[in-house]
C-alpha cells in the first residue's frame, strides 16, 4: 500500500492524485482521499472523503469531476490485506463521530483483540479491514482529552495519536486529520516506511521518496516508532517517548523519478529494451578495462568478507529469489564458495542452525520487500545475541533503490542501478541483480585463487559482450514472440524445462508467463520431468526447454525430447540453429560460455510472456492482485 499527505496553503486534492500516481506500483486495488475544507478559517472544518475501487484513475477521474476543496490531505493506493478490494474496505477510514480520517500502509497484529474492545464500547466497524480501529481508537483519546479540559487543536489530536500507537502491534505507518485541527497532519511510523517532504510553504509525507519529486527533493525517513505533527509552518518530529526530534534533512539524489513510456505500448516493454543499456552501465561501474587483475571488479565489498567467509546465505523473494539462484550456481561453481539461497518468508520462521562466518546477502528490487527485511532483521539479532565474533552478522544488500529501507539499514549495499522499473514484473532490475552476482562471484574466485586468471579474464570479457549481445536478441525476439503469441491465447497451463545455471530461468520465465498472462506455469530441472510433471503433458500443455551448450546440453536435449513423444507443443531457447527441427519454436541466443547465458536466456522469456499478455488485452505493468512493494509479511 501506499500513503501520501500534504499540508500547506494550496489546494491539495489534485496534489493528493499525483503522488498516489507515483506510488501505485505499491499496490492499486482501491485509492482513496481525505480533504478537511478549512471553511471561512474557522476552528472547526469540513472532512471531505472521496473512493473508488480498481485503479486510481478511477478515483482521478471522480475528483476532477467534484475537487474536495482543503489545504491538508491524507491519500492511499491500497493492496488487500485484510477485506476485499471494495469501496467499503478502501482508505481512508473514519472514526464513530465521522471528524477523524486515517490511512494505514502494513498490518496491524493485534486488531482483533483491539476491534473486540471496541466492540464491547458500543463501537461499529464498517469495514473489514484492520486500519478501521486507528481512527476509533484515536476518537476514543480525543474524547477523553476534551472531557479532561484539552482544547480541539493539533497538540491533541498528536497525543491522542501518540498513546494510540502505544496500543498498536505489527508493522505499520499511518497518517491522520481530524476537522477540528484543520491545520494539522499527524503521521507515525511503526516499522512499515514512511518520508517526510520539506516543500516551500508545504510539507509532505509518503512511503517512498518518488512520490514527493515534483514537489520537492528535501526528505527525511522516519525511524521505527517515530511520529511527526505537520502543519503549514514546519514539522516538528518525535520518538516514542514523546520528546522532540531533531535530525538533518537529506537531499534525493538523481534524476526525476517519473519516466514515461516513450513510444512503447507498455513500461514492461520499455525496460525490457534498456537492459542492455542496464549491462552497460553496469559494466562501466564495476567491471571497466583499467582495473588491475588482482582486483577486477570495482565493488564495494570489504576485504575482511571476502578473506573471511566460509558460506553464504542469500535472501530474497519472488524474481529477486531466482536472481539469487543464479547467484548461488555461480559462487558455487565458479568461485568455489559454498551458498544457499532460501525464501525471505521461510526463512524468518526456520532459519537453518547458525554457522560461523557467515555472509548474508539480501536482495530486494525495490530494497522493501517486509519479507526479506524482516528475515534479515531476524539475522542480525539471533548473530547479535551470541556476542561470538565467530557468529558476526557480515551482510550485503543487492537493490535497485538505495535510498529505500535497504540502504538506511544495511552496512553494504550494492546499487544495481538499472533505473527506476515500473512495470510490476521485473525485468531489468533482474538483470542488474544477476550482473551483481557476476560481480560478486569474481571477487571471490579471484581473491581465493580458486579460478586461473585467464578463466577470470574469459568471464570477464564474456560480460562486456552481453549488452551488444542483448541488444540484437531483443529486437530479434520481440518480433519472434510477437508472432507467435496468439498461439498460447487458450494455453492453460506451461511447463519451463532448465538445468545447472539455467534452472532459475527455468522458474524465472514461468513466474512471468504468471505474474502477467494468468497462466498457469511451473519451472522444473528437466531432469525432475519424468518424476511427476510429466503426467501432465499433452497438446495443450507446451514445453519451453533452455538447451544451452555446456555441461547439461545434452541432457536437456533428451529431457525435451520426452515432452516432445507425449505431444507436447516444444518451444527452446538454445544456441543451435540445428537443433531447429526438434522445437516447434526456436528463439536462438548466440553462442556463450554456459556461465553467462542466463543474461541472454532470460529476455525471449520475459518477451514471450510479455507479447501474450498484450495480446490478451490484459494491464501488463499492473496486473491483478500483484504489487511492485510488497511492505506486508
Ligand atoms: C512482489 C512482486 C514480485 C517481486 C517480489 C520481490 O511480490 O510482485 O514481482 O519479485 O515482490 O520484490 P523485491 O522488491 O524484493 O525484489
Amino acid at each position: 500500500c501506499g500513503i501520501f499527505a500534504v499540508i500547506g496553503s494550496r489546494e491539495v486534492s489534485s496534489l493528493l492524485i499525483d503522488g498516489l500516481r507515483k506510488l501505485e506500483y505499491r499496490g492499486y486495488d482501491s485509492a482513496g482521499i481525505a480533504t478537511i475544507d478549512n471553511l471561512n478559517n474557522d476552528q472547526i472544518g469540513q472532512l471531505n472523503v472521496t473512493k473508488a475501487k480498481g485503479k486510481l484513475i478511477n478515483l482521478s477521474n471522480l475528483i476532477k469531476k467534484k475537487p474536495p476543496k482543503g489545504h491538508v490531505g491524507i491519500a492511499h493506493t491500497r493492496w488487500a490485506t485484510h477485506g476485499k478490494p471494495n469501496e467499503r474496505n478502501a482508505h481512508p477510514h473514519l472514526d464513530f463521530s465521522g471528524q477523524i480520517a486515517v490511512v494505514q500502509n502494513g498490518i496491524i497484529e493485534n486488531y482483533r483483540d483491539l476491534s473486540n474492545s471496541l466492540k464491547l464500547k458500543g463501537i461499529k466497524l464498517t469495514s473489514e479491514t484492520d486500519t478501521e480501529i486507528i481512527p476509533h481508537l484515536i476518537g476514543l483519546e480525543i474524547e477523553h482529552y476534551l472531557a479532561n479540559g484539552l482544547s480541539p487543536n493539533e497538540q491533541t489530536l498528536l497525543i491522542a495519536v501518540q498513546k494510540v500507537l502505544t496500543l498498536l502491534e505489527g508493522t505499520y505507518s499511518i497518517a491522520v486529520i481530524w476537522s477540528k485541527a484543520p491545520n494539522a497532519l499527524v503521521v507515525a511510523r511503526g516499522q512499515a516506511p514512511l518520508v517526510l517532504g520539506f516543500g516551500e510553504g508545504e510539507f509532505f509525507c509518503a512511503s517512498d521518496t518518488p512520490a514527493l519529486t515534483g514537489f520537492t527533493r528535501t526528505f527525511l525517513p522516519l525511524r521505527d516508532h517515530e511520529s511527526a505533527l505537520l502543519t503549514p509552518l514546519g514539522i516538528e518530529l518525535y520518538d516514542d517517548d514523546g520528546k522532540r526530534q531533531h535530525r538533518a534533512p537529506s537531499i534525493i539524489e538523481g534524476a526525476e523519478f517519473f519516466a514515461d513510456k516513450r513510444n512503447f505500448r507498455h513500461f514492461m516493454l520499455k525496460e525490457i529494451y534498456e537492459q542492455p543499456e542496464t549491462a552497460q552501465q553496469w559494466i562501466d561501474r564495476f567491471l571497466p578495462m583499467d582495473l588491475p587483475s588482482e582486483n577486477p571488479i570495482a565493488m564495494p565489498v570489504s576485504k575482511s568478507i571476502l578473506e573471511n567467509i566460509e558460506q553464504i546465505q542469500i535472501l530474497a523473494c519472488g524474481t529477486s529469489r531466482h536472481a539469487g539462484m543464479v547467484g548461488a550456481y555461480l559462487l558455487e561453481q565458479f568461485a568455489g564458495v559454498p551458498t544457499k539461497v532460501y525464501f525471505a518468508s521461510e526463512f524468518r520462521y526456520a532459519p537453518p542452525p547458525l554457522s560461523p562466518h557467515t555472509l548474508t546477502i539480501g536482495v530486494s528490487q525495490s530494497g522493501e520487500t517486509a519479507d526479506t527485511l524482516a528475515a534479515l532483521r531476524m539475522e542480525k539479532e539471533r548473530r547479535d545475541s551470541t556476542q561470538d565474533p565467530n557468529f558476526s552478522f557480515h551482510q550485503l544488500g543487492i537493490t535497485n533503490r538505495v535510498d529505500s529501507s535497504f540502504g538506511r539499514e544495511l552496512e553494504n549495499v550494492i546499487d544495481i542501478g538499472s533505473g527506476i522499473e515500473i512495470g510490476v514484473a521485473a525485468t531489468k532490475t533482474f538483470l542488474g541483480q544477476m550482473l551483481s552476482f557476476y560481480g560478486l562471484t569474481i571477487l571471490f574466485a579471484s581473491h581465493r585463487q580458486k579460478r586461473k586468471s585467464q578463466e577470470i579474464l574469459d568471464l570477464s570479457n564474456d560480460l562486456r559482450l552481453i549488452p551488444k549481445q542483448l541488444t540484437n536478441l531483443i529486437k530479434k525476439h520481440d518480433s519472434l514472440s510477437k508472432e507467435i503469441a496468439h498461439l498460447f491465447v487458450e494455453t492453460k497451463d506451461v511447463i519451463f524445462l532448465g538445468r545447472g545455471i539455467n534452472y532459475p530461468i527455468a522458474l524465472e520465465g514461468a513466474l512471468k508467463l504468471k505474474e502477467i498472462s494468468y497462466i498457469h506455469a511451473q519451472g522444473y530441472p528437466a531432469g525432475e520431468l519424468k518424476h511427476g510433471p510429466i503426467a501432465l503433458l499433452d497438446q495443450h500443455v507446451p514445453v519451453v526447454s533452455i538447451a544451452v551448450p555446456g555441461v547439461v546440453y545434452e541432457k536437456v536435449l533428451s529431457n525435451s525430447q520426452e515432452a516432445k513423444a507425449r505431444d507436447a507443443r516444444l518451444i527452446g531457447v538454445s544456441t543451435h540453429r540445428s537443433e531447429s527441427e526438434m522445437f516447434d519454436e526456436l528463439f536462438t541466443i548466440p553462442k556463450v560460455s554456459e556461465w553467462v547465458s542466463p543474461l541472454l536466456t532470460v529476455v525471449p522469456l520475459q518477451l514471450f510472456s510479455y507479447h501474450i499478455a498484450a495480446h490478451k488485452g490484459l494491464d501488463v505493468d499492473q496486473p491483478r492482485n500483484l504489487a511492485k512493494s510488497v511492505t506486508v509479511e
